[in-house]
């Protein structure tokens, strides 16, 4: 009888990744993809440990996933990835029903648990092994994901990463090419590169062939014939250096957009997060991107109610995003993590209620900045990698521009392929256009 899985993924662009390589294991070891989690004898979870609310988020799906193993004795309950690796000594005594746990390093003991009879509940949490290297099953046939590094060796003080997915190991440069050169020959147009901060890549391969830079890496890649779109995730603005600001004018193929973490725009508030630059740093890396590709979309992320943040630090936030104009922003709340630095300034935490003022204020300036930046692009015509249909109107397509900006747009065309749209409306998260008159000749 053919088993069925359902795998529930949480968390970030990494996990996405390391889902896609479960289910690449599980094809082959002859597993099938049930609809529904009620239709599965294997239920898996591939979580994530950033905030509080991921890990609430999943304790409800586990229980559910329970329940159904109550019902019907023989389901198997599997959870990867960094909740698992975050709560690796206490996950079978407080969710005795799990069967098997292992960290984001050891995806590939699933595998292994799954052939042997096991009878006992497994954990697997020891940092060796790309996911990397395991088949995958891709989302989308057109775009793929290349995990260039795993783990991470800075030391931000509010972050749990480091502790779930250990000391950054990186993937030898020619292994990556040969890979993107195989997915392209596959069918790829896009190819993501993923690592915690993919500056830091190569630093710890050994000297000689195997070892590239990260812009190095990105020449590599350009060089690679049928490869439209390489898009990375995510940078320091640390080691965020000309060398890649070079890459970004000058390679075809690199995508316009940063996503460039900022997390405060307070020097004092970034050196308690021992994020090792300070506002003014910050400001100058963006100068010379700007300098030197003055259409490129920059995006961030910014945690507010850091430990200690006052009022006039949060202003300095602010300003920083008044001034840089970002195109987009992802936002949180500060959420205490276990066994982080940040945890223990218990003492200056900030109150809910102001941290939730902050937030919505932070947001507002943000879509503005980002709906003002988006009117440059109506009237453009821009390169728009189709996904599908629209999520909200299906007569419409939608796809994506380099900038990353998501667009909805008439007239016909097939996922995958690359077409010249008309941009008509810009909004702080969307545009609206339709697909450019020279499409049939253009589309490629
Ligand atoms: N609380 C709130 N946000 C956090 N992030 C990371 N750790 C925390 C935390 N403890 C945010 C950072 C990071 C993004 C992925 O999540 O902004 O860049
Ligand atoms: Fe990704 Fe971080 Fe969540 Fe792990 S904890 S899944 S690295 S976002």
């Amino acid at each position: 009888m053919t088993r069925r899985f359902h795998l529930t993924t949480f968390g970030c662009q990494m996990n996405e990744h390391d889902s896609e390589r479960m289910k690449g294991m599980l094809d082959s070891l002859g597993y099938e993809e049930a609809a529904a989690a009620g239709d599965a004898e294997l239920l898996l979870f591939n979580t994530c440990s950033i905030r509080e609310k991921a890990d609430s988020r999943f304790i409800a799906h586990l229980r559910q996933a329970a329940a159904q193993k109550r019902s019907r004795p023989g389901t198997v309950i599997g959870v990867g990835g960094c909740w698992a690796q975050s709560v690796k000594d206490q996950v079978f005594r407080d969710f005795p029903f799990v069967d098997v746990a292992f960290g984001p390093g050891q995806v590939h003991k699933l595998g292994e648990f799954l052939t042997t009879d096991q009878i006992t509940a497994q954990g697997y949490f020891e940092f060796e092994g790309f996911t990397g290297h395991l088949p995958a099953k891709r989302e989308r046939d057109f775009s793929a994901w290349m995990q260039i590094a795993v783990g991470c060796n800075m030391a931000c003080s509010y972050c749990i990463v480091p502790s779930t997915r250990g000391r950054q190991v990186s993937r030898p440069g020619p292994e990556l090419v040969a890979e993107a050169r195989e997915l392209v020959a596959d069918g790829v147009r896009e190819i993501t590169l993923l690592g915690q901060n993919v500056n830091a890549y190569g630093r710890d391969l050994e000297a000689g062939p195997a070892r590239t830079t990260f812009a190095g890496l990105l020449g590599e890649l350009d060089a690679i014939d049928g490869l439209a779109r390489i898009r990375y995730t995510s940078p320091h603005p640390q080691d965020f250096k000309e060398d890649v600001v070079r890459a970004h004018a000058e390679l075809e193929s690199l995508a316009p957009h940063l996503h460039l973490p900022l997390q405060s725009g307070s020097s004092t508030v970034l050196k308690a997060m021992r994020r090792t630059y300070d506002r003014g740093r910050f400001m100058d890396r963006v100068a010379l991107i700007r300098e030197h590709c003055p259409d490129i979309a920059i995006t961030t992320d910014i945690i507010v109610g850091f430990p200690g943040e006052t009022d006039a630090d949060f202003a300095e936030t602010l300003e920083v995003c008044e001034k840089v104009g970002f195109d987009g922003a992802f936002t949180f709340v500060y959420s205490p993590r276990r066994e982080t630095e940040a945890a223990t300034f218990a003492d200056r935490f900030v109150d809910e209620q102001v941290a939730s003022e902050r937030i919505a204020a932070l947001v507002e300036l943000i879509q503005r900045r980002a709906r003002d930046r988006a009117q440059r692009f109506v009237g453009r015509t821009l390169d728009v990698l189709v996904e599908g249909t629209s999520r909200t109107d299906p007569s419409r397509l939608r796809g994506r521009t380099g900038h990353n900006k998501v667009v909805n747009f008439e007239g016909v065309a097939s996922p995958g392929q690359i077409v010249p749209v008309t941009i008509t409306s810009a909004s702080s998260q969307t545009l609206s256009g339709e697909l450019s008159l020279l499409a049939s000749a253009a589309a490629r």
